[in-house]
């Protein structure tokens, strides 16, 4: 079985995402963190996102320690983002989820092309969505939790701006599949969007 969860920043489409790979006891790969991977290391080694083959260069992802807290920064987001709209980074790094998505027994990926691009025979596919001021608010709140804080209207105007490149940009660009259930977690909470989402995927498969 394999579960697609695509949406915007800060959705909640990574928790929701988490909870389905307990609840199914299948694995979870979160796609953003090997662009944020790529960014870091473009970022660390002095690199310029502007070029593309730079960009593609920090896409190898040997060593690469994906608990490291400076992934989930603003500055490794937003240099994801942008390198993210490269068709050549993009190129890199599908195998890797190609593979990951379709091994035995079934995935759980979580992106912004899963549904469209990576996996569009998955099994179930979700488009975890909220309005901006309350992606915002809890990106606002990981970023201080995670020692890393931003005034309000900063994280706001960031989570635009990504929406914006994500949407606009010709290869890849986020979009509801057709065949993706909607949930809008806007006004729910975290267990109720769990419950939403455990139930949309049971009825799909
Ligand atoms: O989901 P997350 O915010 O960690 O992703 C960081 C950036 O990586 C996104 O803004 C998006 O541009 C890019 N990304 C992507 N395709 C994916 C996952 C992430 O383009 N499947």
């Amino acid at each position: 079985m394999i579960i697609a969860v695509d949406g915007p920043a800060a959705s909640g489409k990574g928790t929701i995402a988490r909870a389905l790979a307990r609840h199914f006891g299948l694995p979870h790969l979160d796609t953003g963190l090997l662009y944020r991977a790529a960014a870091l290391r473009l970022l660390r080694t002095g690199g310029n996102p502007a070029s593309e083959e730079q960009a593609v260069a920090a896409c190898d992802m040997t060593g690469i320690d994906f608990a490291d807290p400076e992934l989930k920064s603003e500055a490794a987001g937003g240099v994801a983002s942008r390198i993210s709209a490269y068709p050549a980074v993009r190129a890199a790094l599908v195998e890797r989820q190609r593979r990951f998505a379709e091994q035995p027994g079934g995935a759980v990926l979580d992106g912004r092309d899963i549904g469209t691009v990576i996996a569009p025979n998955a099994d179930a596919k979700l488009f975890v969505t909220a309005s901006p001021e309350v992606r915002a608010r809890r990106r606002f709140d990981e970023l201080e939790r995670l020692g890393m804080p931003l005034p309000f209207a900063d994280v706001l105007a960031d989570i635009e701006a990504r929406d914006a490149r994500d949407r606009n940009r010709p290869t890849a660009p986020l979009a509801q599949a057709e065949d993706a259930y909607l949930l809008d977690t806007s006004s729910l909470g975290v267990e109720g969007a769990i419950a939403e989402a455990i139930a949309a995927v049971t009825a799909a498969t």
